[in-house]
């Protein structure tokens, strides 16, 4: 699988083909494909979802996706993180709480972990069995995937790159992405991830609840945010290999293996609107205020699973990009507040404007619902005493939120990391009181 191409456009009705006349046409089964292939239905909805939301896709295969070994439990080298959906169970604190950057295993001793073995998950709400909530997982790695492939049947993944380029193979066609990009790989696609720069780190949030999809604009129009034709789906491409391979799937909650004696990567065309996609958070259209405050940052919404109770979601994916700020009369950083909503925040690029120091790129911080926060006891000064004859312009920066409407769960593993930051809460320790009461 070499080259990358792409074709633009959310939720498309896509059709693609790596050998000439591999679609049919006019029928999606029929008595015998074009070059002896085999043809199958991958569905990402209910068969009777209404149109609007009905996603699959139609595969044209060398071999269908049944053909492998039995599962059994996938036991990960003891000493990689773990991947899983086994969010704290019982007390959680409501401290707000920050990690530091996830270390790379290279210098964590330099052992060899790929993409699956260097995830590491950090909370989550809800379950796969439950078919609503995410699960929120950061990852490390420094070698290729070799050898063997993945697929997570208990959500699409929504991958944040944050260092170093990823390259993923999917089944539907290969994604190139390099921070500052996502990637989305719908449940079920089996991939195989590459690191062209030999080590990366980011961040992953699984989707428990309904498929991402771009948000509604309202009196925004019909532009703005993030735009249709910038979302970017592979165009089919295969390999044909037969080896000692192994198959690693996520499902409920664990982990599993089979033998598998060929490559899945082996999908010579397919059409449909069921397929990975990548965006480049640089295409985003950002809008703020001309006038005074700022808008609920609702206005950086990026893609959103909706839930059961409109205009709530299970999970809003949320970016703060660079932007210029030209409010008046107006503290200009995001302001203090507390939320009914979670969020996991993360850093991917540059500095963050509610915090002086102490949140950097690849770190995570976790604010749950109704816990306080906002800038920092520096960020505060500084912005409260700014000029604001003249407009600020926050250039090199990029930060995102996993927002949810339930309360994000902590992981053991992520309270107890080496990485977490246990004084946190310092960072408005030195917010004093102003307050001068009329004599
Ligand atoms: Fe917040």
């Amino acid at each position: 699988m070499k080259s990358n191409s792409y074709q633009s456009g959310f939720g498309n009705e896509f059709a693609t083909e790596a050998v000439a006349g591999a679609l049919p046409v006019g029928r999606n089964s029929p008595q015998r494909v074009a070059h002896g292939l085999y043809a199958e239905q991958l569905s990402g909805t209910a068969f009777t979802a209404p149109r609007g939301e009905n996603r699959r896709s139609w595969l044209y295969r060398i071999r269908p996706a049944a053909m492998h070994g039995t599962f059994s439990p996938y036991a990960a080298p003891a000493d990689t993180p773990r991947f899983h959906s086994d969010f704290g169970q019982g007390p959680i604190t409501p401290d707000q709480l920050r990690w530091s950057p996830l270390p790379l295993p290279s210098v964590d001793g330099g052992a060899a972990v790929d993409f699956v073995d260097g995830l590491f998950t950090m909370a989550g709400n809800g379950s796969p069995a439950a078919q609503h909530g995410v699960g929120i997982h950061l990852y490390a790695a420094n070698a290729d995937m070799q050898g063997r492939y993945f697929y997570d049947a208990d959500g699409e993944l929504l991958i944040v790159p944050q260092l170093g380029r990823l390259r993923i193979e999917t089944e539907l066609g290969v994604l190139d992405v390099e921070p500052q990009e996502i990637a989305v790989v719908p449940r079920g696609v089996r991939f195989r991830v590459a690191l062209p720069d030999g080590e990366a780190r980011g961040y992953v949030c699984e989707n428990f609840g309904a498929l991402l999809r771009l948000p509604d604009l309202g009196p925004i129009g019909s532009n703005g945010l993030a735009n249709p034709r910038d979302f970017l789906t592979p165009c089919a491409e295969y390999e044909d290999l037969e080896g000692d391979f192994e198959l690693i799937a996520k499902f409920q909650g664990h982990l599993w293996r089979a033998d598998i004696g060929h490559s899945p990567l082996d999908v010579v065309a397919w059409h449909g609107n069921y397929a990975p996609y990548k965006y480049d958070l640089r295409r985003f259209n950002t809008i703020g205020s001309i006038s005074f405050d700022h808008p609920d940052p609702s206005i950086f919404l990026v893609l959103h699973s909706a839930s059961d109770t409109p205009g709530t979601s299970n999970l809003d994916f949320v970016i703060f990009p660079p932007r210029w700020l030209v409010a008046q009369d107006t503290f200009r950083p995001p302001w203090f507040h507390r939320n009914i909503a979670s969020e996991f925040m993360g850093l991917i690029h540059g500095q963050y404007d509610a915090k002086a120091e102490g949140f950097a790129p690849g770190g995570a911080s976790l604010h749950n619902s109704m816990t306080g926060h906002g800038p920092d006891a520096a960020t505060f000064d500084k912005a409260s005493a700014s000029d604001l004859s003249r407009p600020d312009v926050i250039a090199e920066t990029m930060a995102f939120m996993f927002e949810t409407r339930a309360v994000i769960r902590p992981t053991a593993q992520a309270l107890d990391a080496a990485h977490r930051q246990r004084d946190y809460q310092a960072c408005w320790a030195g917010l004093r009181s102003h307050f001068v009461a009329p004599v």
